[in-house]
């Protein structure tokens, strides 16, 4: 017996395979078509940064940065961690190459997080997110939450909820936070085990917990949206306004605090109605005017989403759950002569962008037909001998149920017409 190991991918995370990495091609390509609509371009950063950008960025105590981040030494002893999230590391990106803003990006990578793995929630998941930096005019807070909501409508989704909220800023906050303490001080008792530790390290975070015995406590606390400055309440209300003019329906969830300590002002989250709840966010984002200076640039304000590409793909699949995938190639060879007559057929109908493909190792034509067959293709083109010395080409028509139809005799030159009237009739 060989005693050879073999691997697997680590535990939460999951490799990506055809066909169904179709559906993940096609939510990148859309999701850039959109961003270029709004005037965002491409940004790639690295998957690991100096881990003092993620503990400035998304807050020491926030518990991605506590207990989520993978970090290493690397083999010089510098201290990195692989990106839990996209927005630190394009803020990072901001200040070291002082863009002229405003500067709207868009990217799409994979995220890292130390979470207990379950559907839809991994330890390697992937994210498009777009980042703006520059200035604080609500009309790019509504521009953000409207490209979100396109890129959803035109993915497929329909049962999409949109939730929104105002963090405040730095004048109205610590207030809100002083008072918020106070009252979770005199409930400590009543709090979930962690939070009763843990309240007065970030008072906010114990308004994202799901626990009945949290929630219950902060239903009868203080408010956030009623503790706004005038400043905030004005920005909110026109974000607010926006969104309802350009008929996307939202909700007002004041706990909508989000993880990361760099939230100030709007934030918002959009969940999918057709997934579970526990797992149902399929993006979010909001404002964090404070995150340059964090990071050590001038003071810029920014706002931004990510979603989860993977949540999207389960939120598509529970909405639409027998849609079909469409067919990678359009035409199999099925070539018996191994002539190179062949390969400069294929390189022709490539150039004229059908998309080809064929079998190997000189296989019989009846196995290269089954391999056309589960290929997927529309055609199978059959070059045997005789077609060669004819300068003929057998076409099949792979997806037709009538046998009398099912094949033609094309002449060698009249093929790349013949494939494209074929294609162009069944595409309609
Ligand atoms: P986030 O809400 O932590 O925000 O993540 C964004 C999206 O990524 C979530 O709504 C969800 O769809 C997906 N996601 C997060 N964690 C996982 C996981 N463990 N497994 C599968 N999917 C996951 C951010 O990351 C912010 N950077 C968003 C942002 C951009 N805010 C401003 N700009």
């Amino acid at each position: 017996m060989s005693n050879k190991r073999s691997f697997s991918a680590p535990v939460g995370t999951h490799d990506v395979l055809p066909p169904q990495s179709l559906e993940w091609e096609r939510a990148i390509g859309l999701f850039s078509s959109v961003a270029h609509l709004y005037g965002f371009g491409l940004v790639i950063n690295p998957i690991f940064e100096d881990v003092g950008v993620f503990n400035r960025g998304i807050g020491e105590n926030s518990d991605v940065a506590k207990k989520e981040m993978y970090v290493f030494q690397d083999r010089s002893d510098r201290k990195y961690a692989l990106r839990p999230e996209g927005t630190a590391s394009v803020v990072r990106s901001y200040v070291q190459h002082n863009p002229t803003p405003p500067w709207k990006v868009f990217y799409v990578t994979p995220a890292f997080r130390y979470e207990r793995p379950q559907a839809g929630r991994y330890r390697q998941h992937h994210q498009l997110g777009v980042e703006a930096l520059g200035t604080a005019d609500p009309n790019l807070d509504i521009e953000v939450i409207a490209m979100a909501w396109r890129f959803y409508a035109s993915f497929g989704l329909r049962r999409v909820d949109l939730m929104v909220n105002s963090m405040g800023d730095a004048a109205c906050r610590p207030q809100y936070i002083e008072s918020l303490n106070e009252h979770l001080r005199a409930k400590s008792p009543k709090l979930c085990d962690e939070h009763q530790r843990t309240f007065s390290d970030n008072p906010l975070r114990v308004l994202d917990c799901k626990t009945s015995a949290c929630i219950e406590v902060t239903q009868c606390g203080p408010m956030l949206n009623d503790s706004l400055c005038d400043e905030c309440r004005e920005h909110f209300s026109f974000v607010t306004q926006g969104l309802s003019m350009l008929k996307i329906p939202w909700t007002s969830n004041s706990r909508l605090v989000r993880g990361f300590d760099y939230y100030t002002r709007t934030t918002f989250e959009f969940t999918s109605t057709a997934l579970e709840s526990a797992q149902n966010a399929i993006g979010g984002g909001g404002r964090y005017d404070g995150l340059v200076e964090e990071l050590g640039g001038e003071a810029t304000p920014g706002i931004g989403f990510g979603s989860g590409i993977e949540r999207l793909l389960l939120a598509h699949q529970a909405e639409h759950p027998a849609a079909s995938e469409a067919p990678s190639i359009d035409a199999f060879v099925v070539d018996t002569t191994g002539d190179f007559s062949v390969q400069v057929l294929m390189d022709e109908l490539r150039t004229a962008n059908i998309r080809i493909d064929q079998s190997y190792d000189g296989r019989s034509m009846k196995s290269q037909l089954k391999v056309a067959d589960r290929s997927g293709a529309r055609l199978a083109l059959l070059i045997g001998p005789q077609e060669l010395s004819r300068g003929e080409i057998t076409m099949r028509y792979l997806r037709e149920n009538d046998e009398s139809s099912r094949q033609i005799s094309v002449p060698r030159d009249k093929i790349l017409s013949e494939i494209k009237q074929y294609l162009s009739q069944v595409k309609q």
